[in-house]
């Protein structure tokens, strides 16, 4: 039996953690596996009910389980909260952090049924399956901060730290997956301005020679913005820092048609976490828009990382290929002479996939 912490959080994630826990459920009865879901709170959900986004509670709960699953946190109600109580640095940051989740693994695939669901050229992006390798536990979402009054004004500082050791535990990830995919790594950093950047590639450069048979290659930040929408095809992983990567993975996902169809896992030495890498879309919270893709997958990659059930893994991505391939869409996907389904709706027709021998 494998004990999952599900922490449905606030706005869509709820609804779509509910859909990846179904999923999940009917890949257990098809592989004769059973799972333990045990739910906590997190994120505003948790401020209003608890007075803290991450109590004790839930971190103790995601520790002693084989894997936790989260939906996503925030909004405009707890945006005015002093910082250390908001959702994000409040609860999320500290939660990665304290699983020691360093490495964020954020898989972009256009699904053949989705090559003309993407906003650029099908001829660009069909095909496409990049792997965005983030750093998630240092650089600036973790220095110190501050904020100070001037004359005339304020200022603020934020530092960006990374050790040898934190650039090589990732790297080390990244390499090792980009030998069993295409074989092509590009660390993407802003060496030409930031320090941290420089040891980044050193780092990597230095590490390259233990993988012989991946190619390496180096590229700026801005311009790796840019062939992103050029020519996304060329990559194979992409490895970097823990902002660039927030914001490239959100890039990457709009190639393959929506923010609501890239999952994660973030990997560490112990429990590891696995969450859509949208946020909680409070413009489109309780309505049943929301696509709960993303984090369905985020369910296939908890089997694969966790409890090694490839088999089950295999089943929900081809379960999620074959609804595409009838023609369900949810409202960010849908396009003319497809079938609009709902979040639940969506969750059940792969489940019902999943769940069939
Ligand atoms: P967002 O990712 O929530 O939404 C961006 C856009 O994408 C919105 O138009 C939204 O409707 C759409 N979208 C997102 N997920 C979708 C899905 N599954 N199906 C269909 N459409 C989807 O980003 P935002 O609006 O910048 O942030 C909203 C809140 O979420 C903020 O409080 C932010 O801090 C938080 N956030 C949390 C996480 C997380 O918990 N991991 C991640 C990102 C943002
Ligand atoms: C993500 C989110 C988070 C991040 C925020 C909510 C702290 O954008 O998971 O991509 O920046 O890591
Ligand atoms: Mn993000």
């Amino acid at each position: 039996m494998y004990k999952i912490t599900v922490l449905p959080g606030d706005g869509i994630g709820p609804e779509v953690t509910a859909q990846a826990t179904r999923v999940l459920a009917a890949s257990g009865r098809r592989m004769g596996v059973e799972f333990c879901f045990r739910e906590a709170l997190i994120g505003g959900a948790a401020y209003d009910a608890a007075g803290h986004p991450l109590p004790e509670e839930t971190l103790a709960l995601c520790r002693e389980g084989d894997a936790v699953l989260l939906g996503a946190v925030g909004g405009p109600k707890w945006d005015q909260l002093p910082v250390h109580l908001r959702p994000e640095v409040g609860a999320l940051l500290p939660l990665r952090k304290k699983l020691g989740v360093y490495a964020n693994l954020r898989p972009a695939r256009v699904f053949p049924a989705l090559a003309g669901a993407s906003t650029l050229k099908p001829e660009v992006v069909s095909g496409l399956d990049i792997l965005v390798v983030r750093e998630l536990t240092g650089g600036l979402y973790f220095g110190e901060k501050k904020r100070e009054d001037i004359p005339g004004g304020q200022r603020v500082t934020e530092t960006l730290v990374y050790t040898t050791e934190e650039i090589r535990r990732v790297a080390r990830r990244a390499f090792e997956l980009a030998g069993k995919r295409r074989k092509k790594l590009t660390s993407v950093d802003k060496a030409n301005v930031l320090e941290s950047s420089r040891l980044w590639r050193e780092v990597v450069t230095a590490m390259a020679v233990d993988y012989p048979d991946v190619a390496v290659n180096h590229m700026l930040v801005d311009n790796c913005a840019m062939q992103l929408v050029r020519n996304p095809r060329q990559f194979d992983v992409l490895l970097t820092e823990n902002l660039f990567g927030d914001i490239l993975s959100d890039q990457a996902a709009q190639l393959t048609g929506s923010l609501g169809m890239l999952p994660s896992a973030s990997l560490g030495d112990g429990t590891a976490l696995y969450e859509p890498i949208h946020g909680s879309a409070p413009d489109i919270a309780g309505r049943q828009l929301a696509n709960p893709v993303a984090a369905i997958l985020s369910g296939a990659m908890l089997l694969r990382y966790s409890c090694g059930l490839e088999e089950g893994a295999a089943a929900i991505e081809n379960a999620v290929t074959a609804v595409l391939e009838q023609g369900y869409r949810t409202a960010d996907i849908m396009e003319p002479g497809k079938r609009q389904v709902g979040t639940a709706e969506m969750g059940r027709l792969i489940a019902e996939l999943v769940g069939e021998k």
